[in-house]
């Protein structure tokens, strides 16, 4: 039976889900042409490569499309002085044709012929695979879970470095993510929601339902955590997060990321979590200072588990997130330095336009324990109430009193929400002057405010009769990240000596 045949008759018996990619439409077996034909991109494109070492040992790497392999590394790796590519004859005595071959029947090969087989640390993060089925003109389309089952004993390896001329096509990647114990609010839209619509064409976008951290501060009202979870999906819709670009998923489906978290604590101390700036703010808050529930103490370095569950590039947050964030990128070059490998990206921080959005009673923070937020979800009604008694300049007394604009709460609306600067200009000055009064001032700010929630309050509503559907694409999601995050932890394990 001709290896084409064999692999096939492998997928089918193994009863994973598989799809065969026509690309004989292809000018040539070059990746450049396949990715031209089939839309893939290089990140999800993995080779098998064959090469022979002075003892006349077969060594097999995959490795994927975007990355070049060190040979310096992969002799350290080996114990080879030298390393050629595999001839035309040994691959084909293997079974296979030059630049055709596939990973499907590597354990057969292990076994056969006693090959070693390396799988690039970066293979490890992948989720759909293109790869090779031994027949021209055509490329097998797998989950990277599916196929790695097959393949049998394999070590994973660091020994690539990126192919700078194929990154085309390969997205960074970027996490955020919130605790489902309330609804969202304008200040999240203008910090960090709105950065995520406009962002998750050109990124590959990951969106965390927190509800492990939210239980950190909740654990008694489990209730309102789980609750909370379709309200959040809802507000994703209504802002135009789209469920097919974005990749939305539940923390608590994703095991993983408490894995990372415990390997990530030994390189944090207890004094250096009590310096974080957030968490001594909010065990204030919460009155935990004199009895700290250790859950919620440690919830900064399991943060920094989610955002390194998709090796992060990018954590679009709001600024009283930045501690968090720092940390994150600190364990990940201890990580990675103490064991001499890249296995954890080092994410950036990405701030909204504004930082911190002050509450409609001019506090410096809109929060919901302080009462004083708009929400996404908030009717006509409720909007206009809450604009007509926000606090404004305190120590103007009459409409004909001289006023400040800088730091004036209503202003600070006007400038993010009211699209007619010309109108925001003219009321700047006359506040300036005496010459205009609050209510004026508050009567545009609802219209302009009204303006932009209206398309998001109908979006709401949709999003209501579709909380079913939307919940199956969280649990999808998290499916998807599961994959991702196994690869890494998998690479941390290895790093570490206890991947067995
Ligand atoms: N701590 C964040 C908040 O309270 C929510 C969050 C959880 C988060 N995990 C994350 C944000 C990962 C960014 C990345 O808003």
């Amino acid at each position: 039976m001709n290896t084409y045949n064999r692999i096939v008759e492998k997928l089918d018996k193994s009863g994973v889900k598989y799809n065969i990619i026509d690309q004989t439409s292809a000018k040539s077996r070059r990746v450049e042409d396949l990715v031209a034909v089939t839309g893939m991109t290089y990140g999800e494109g993995l080779s098998t490569l064959f090469f022979v070492n002075e003892r006349d040992e077969i060594i097999v790497i995959l490795r994927r499309d975007d990355r070049n392999i060190v040979s310096k590394a992969v002799k350290k790796i080996t114990g080879s002085k030298s390393l050629n590519f595999a001839t035309e004859e040994l691959i084909e005595s293997l079974g296979y044709e030059k630049g055709l071959a596939s990973p499907v029947l590597l354990s057969e090969l292990q076994r056969e012929k006693g090959v070693r087989v390396l799988v690039d640390i970066k293979s490890n993060e992948m989720t759909r695979v293109i790869c090779g089925i031994a027949k021209e003109g055509y490329a097998l389309e797998i989950q990277k879970e599916d196929l790695f089952k097959l393949i049998g004993n394999y070590e994973v390896v660091d020994i690539t470095v990126p192919n700078e001329s194929r990154q085309l096509g390969v997205k960074k990647r970027i996490l955020t993510g919130d605790r489902p114990t309330g609804r969202l609010h304008i200040g999240h839209y203008v910090g960090s929601l709105k950065n995520r619509v406009a962002l998750q064409d050109e990124y590959d976008q990951f969106v965390m339902i927190a509800n492990v951290q939210a239980l950190t501060d909740n654990f008694k009202t489990p209730e309102k955590v789980a609750e909370h979870i379709s309200e959040l999906l809802c507000d994703y819709y209504a802002v135009g997060i789209d469920f097919d670009k974005t990749t939305v998923f539940i923390q608590s489906e994703v095991p993983q990321i408490h894995e990372i978290f415990v390997y990530l604590s030994n390189f944090v101390s207890v004094q250096q979590i009590q310096h974080n700036p957030t968490i001594k703010t909010e065990l204030a808050q919460r009155g935990f200072e004199q009895s700290t529930p250790l859950g919620f103490f440690m919830y900064p370095i399991h943060q920094a588990g989610d955002i390194l569950c998709v090796n992060a590039d990018l954590v679009p947050v709001g600024k009283d997130q930045a501690p968090m964030v720092e940390d994150c990128r600190e364990l990940s070059r201890k990580f990675n330095s103490t064991y001499g490998v890249k296995v954890l990206s080092e994410p950036k921080a990405l701030f909204g336009v504004e930082h911190n959005l002050p509450g409609t009673d001019g506090e410096a923070k809109m929060s919901k324990s302080l009462n004083n937020c708009i929400y996404l979800s908030d009717s006509e009604g409720v909007l206009k109430k809450k604009i007509m008694s926000m606090k404004t300049d305190t120590n103007r007394i009459r409409a004909t009193d001289p006023g400040t604009v800088e730091g004036n709460t209503v202003f600070i609306y006007h400038d993010l929400f009211n699209i007619n600067t010309s109108e925001v200009e003219d009321l700047k000055n006359r506040y300036r002057l005496g010459t205009v009064g609050d209510v004026e001032v508050k009567e545009k700010l609802f219209i302009a405010m009204n303006n932009f929630l209206k398309p998001i309050r109908e979006r709401r509503l949709e999003a209501e009769g579709m909380k079913e559907q939307l919940m199956k694409k969280a649990v999808e999601g998290s499916s998807k990240v599961r994959g991702i995050s196994q690869g890494i932890v998998d690479s941390m394990k290895s790093a570490m000596k206890i991947k067995f």
